[in-house]
């Protein structure tokens, strides 16, 4: 193990003296550039020969300025401009180039060197190991010959390997002394990262303790993973963002990163993220002797690991999990690129050692890009529930990752002007999992002089009223609450899986109903009969009577859901939530002035004024009371489930009779919330034996501060 660190170590002061001298690599091949010049100029030399030379560096020269500001862009900005598979491409280019032209493989290309240094505000963390990258393969082929160099080097018929998903997050190290969270820190240039320790314990996934139960902790473990943010969490923030007309996130990944970089931890909290742990750093001392052993090692002491690993005995079952991965890929939670290959033995891992960028013991194998080309025949606009007109691009229908892909959403007119698209374009497009497919970029090459830059109208496509775009915002709306695509969108959002779930209830069917005038309103459905339904065109007496049944059992939804359903501006399912557990009652939700609506943690101004306005419209009053009437909950059933609805608490000092975390679940259960810092905010710190400074705080602030006993008499 010693052995181990001195060679890491060494490796260590490899990097961080390449990293001091990195800054010269371009002006380096600018000499080169400029002697070889200078050489086809003199008189006997081989003319053919240099010039070769001097186009192979030039283009060497460029590929590593090109990388260099999409590390610069990808790492430290979180606004890539080219997909991975491009930048991947690029990568491989060089790579090539510099094994043909072996004197320039410098070690400070970023073929050789893992990312850049970082440049926010957040103090920077130096890794005591060196978080490296990851070789990518391609295809079958690839694998295979990775494969081979394996068994060759450990002279072994057939490998173990550990198979991970490749999680398309970002890489964090946290550290933990004795059991406890010390730091946490963003992977940065591999040899330098940023400390996020605020923003960690944020993250619900991660313990701030682990379990050693019974054993002493280990004195210290630092301890590697990837923090991701969910395909639906990533979908939920941009559409708030849009809604807010704020700058979209291009994918979770940047969404995670963005999110996790931020320097007010609570903008992090909101964001859910999640993690799963695949690596270490340094381990004061180690108890496994394979990757499985050691991904166990870490589900036991309370680290998430990914439940989809599997150890795979050669490279034929390898290849059968990538396929079996590829196909599961669309279904799973959150964005994966392709698996993880990792040497199971340790021991092998040890042998097979590191090259000054990746281990030799791993590789991704990455899947086939979700991206294609294809052209913008039409631009078209939609209008949703809150009036936003999104502009949509009609594509040449083209076949992506499986699926045919004929509309792309543009977002707004300020992507529109970024990305510069118009109509005719020929344009790479893009699918994440179920968000809706979109442009990455327009292929400028291949633009025709016929191409047509759009604006978009200045009136509703739909109902004709006036559309306006406020000052500082990013959206256009139609400013008619009638409007009839507003209404519509609105009781597609009510029915909707995550509001009131209203099962085959879809798009169609609501303008039939619509067109039909059955109904006006959400209120409406309420009031729908069999034979109402049954009239309508192509539609069976049986289908009607499930679409019946349907409605009448989404009365069993409860208030949040009904709450969320409704629509409005910016309350999306989680703050539904928590406005009801506030108030217990939408009606009287419907009568707090903004300063009450504000005082409820979570809540900010934005939120308040957009309820604030809703139930001002007695328009909007109507409509919940005909839904009140129709027999709506309108109130939690289980009212003794939210008596802690509201309160925040601190746990602290050495707890007896609870663990913190079941003191905090607690809370959690009743309603309530659990922190783990003080402040003005706290209402209860519950203190153990030898409670620090958190007590001493609560007792500066005038926080009540609870005893065990009086914590388990407070909540049972
Ligand atoms: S191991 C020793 N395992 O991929 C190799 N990385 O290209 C270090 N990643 O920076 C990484 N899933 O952000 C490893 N199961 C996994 C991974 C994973 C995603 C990311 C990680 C790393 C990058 C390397």
């Amino acid at each position: 193990m010693t052995q181990k660190i001195m060679s890491k170590k060494k490796l260590f002061d490899g990097l961080n003296n390449a990293k001091k001298i990195r800054d010269s690599l371009i002006p380096k091949d600018i000499q080169h550039i400029q002697e070889l010049r200078r050489k086809l100029l003199l008189p006997n030399e081989q003319i053919k020969k240099v010039n070769d030379e001097l186009q192979i560096a030039q283009k060497i020269h460029d590929l590593r300025k090109e990388l260099e500001k999409h590390n610069q862009l990808y790492y430290n900005q979180d606004k890539p401009i080219i997909s991975d598979f491009q930048y991947d491409s690029l990568f491989r280019e060089l790579k090539t180039l510099e094994k043909l032209y072996i004197d320039n493989i410098s070690p400070l290309s970023p073929t050789q060197n893992a990312g850049i240094a970082p440049v926010s505000e957040l103090s920077k963390v130096p890794h005591s190991i060196p978080m490296l990258s990851l070789d990518n393969s391609m295809n079958e082929e690839e694998i295979r010959a990775f494969d081979e160099r394996i068994r060759k080097a450990l002279n072994r018929e057939k490998v173990e390997y550990s198979c991970e998903l490749k999680l398309d997050g970002l890489a964090v190290e946290i550290v933990y002394e004795n059991g406890l969270l010390q730091i946490a820190s963003t992977r940065g240039d591999g040899v330098t990262g940023e400390d996020v320790t605020h923003n960690i314990k944020t993250i619900k996934s991660i313990p701030l303790r682990l379990m050693f139960d019974n054993q002493l902790p280990l004195a210290r473990i630092e301890v590697r993973g990837e923090v991701i943010m969910t395909k639906d969490n990533f979908a939920e923030l941009n559409k708030a963002r849009q809604e807010a007309g704020e700058n979209l996130f291009a994918n979770p990944r940047n969404a995670a990163a963005g999110s996790l970089r931020q320097l007010d931890p609570a903008i992090t909290a909101k964001r859910t993220l999640d993690v799963f742990f695949y690596g270490i750093g340094q381990i004061s001392e180690s108890m496994y002797k394979t990757q499985a052993e050691m991904l166990n090692f870490f589900k036991n002491i309370g680290l998430k690991t990914n439940p989809l690993t599997h150890v795979c005995k050669g490279i034929k079952e390898v290849i059968a999990y990538h396929q079996e991965m590829l196909d599961k890929r669309e279904s799973l939670p959150y964005e994966i690129d392709g698996i993880v290959v990792k040497v199971n033995s340790l021991n092998d891992q040890e042998t097979l050692g590191i090259r000054s960028r990746s281990p030799r013991w791993a590789i991704a194998y990455k899947f086939p890009a979700s991206q294609e080309i294809t052209r913008i025949n039409d631009i078209i606009v939609q209008v949703g529930r809150t009036g936003a007109l999104t502009p949509v691009a009609e594509l040449e229908p083209v076949n992506v990752s499986g699926v045919t892909v004929s509309r792309a959403t543009l977002h707004n007119q300020d992507e529109i002007d970024r990305k510069d698209i118009r109509i005719g374009d020929w344009v790479v497009i893009q699918r994440a999992g179920d968000v809706i497919p979109e442009v990455v970029k327009v292929i400028e090459s291949r633009r025709t002089a016929d191409a047509k830059p759009y604006t978009l109208p200045k009136t509703c496509p739909v109902c004709g009223s006036e559309a306006i775009r406020p000052e500082g915002e990013a959206v256009t709306r139609c400013v008619n609450i009638t409007c009839p695509a507003q209404v519509k969108e609105g009781i597609v959002h009510f029915a909707s899986k995550n509001a009131m779930n209203i099962d085959g209830l879809g798009e169609k069917i609501i303008v039939q109903f619509l067109e039909n005038k059955l109904i006006k309103d959400s209120s409406d459905l309420y009031t729908l009969t069999v034979e109402q339904i049954a009239q309508l065109e192509r539609m069976a007496e049986k289908s009607a009577e499930n679409i019946v049944n349907a409605i009448q059992e989404s009365k069993k939804r409860t208030p949040d859901k009904l709450l969320f359903g409704l629509g409005i501006r910016f309350i999306g399912e989680h703050v539904a939530r928590i406005l009801v557990k506030a108030f217990n009652n939408i009606e009287t939700l419907a009568e707090k002035n903004r300063d009450e609506l504000v005082a409820v943690h979570e809540i900010g101004p934005q939120v308040a004024d957009s309820l604030v306005s809703f139930f001002s419209n007695p328009e909007n009053h109507e409509l919940l009371q005909r839904l009140k009437n129709a027999g709506l909950n309108m109130e939690s059933a289980d009212t003794a489930t939210e008596q802690l609805a509201g309160k925040t608490f601190v746990f602290t000092g050495a707890l007896e009779q609870f663990t913190r975390s079941e003191g905090e679940k607690k809370v959690r259960d009743l309603g309530g919330r659990a922190a783990s810092s003080v402040s003005k905010n706290t209402n209860y710190v519950v203190a153990g034996k030898n409670a620090g400074s958190k007590a001493t705080k609560a007792r500066e602030l005038g926080v009540t501060i609870l005893s065990e006993e009086e914590f388990i008499n407070m909540t049972g």
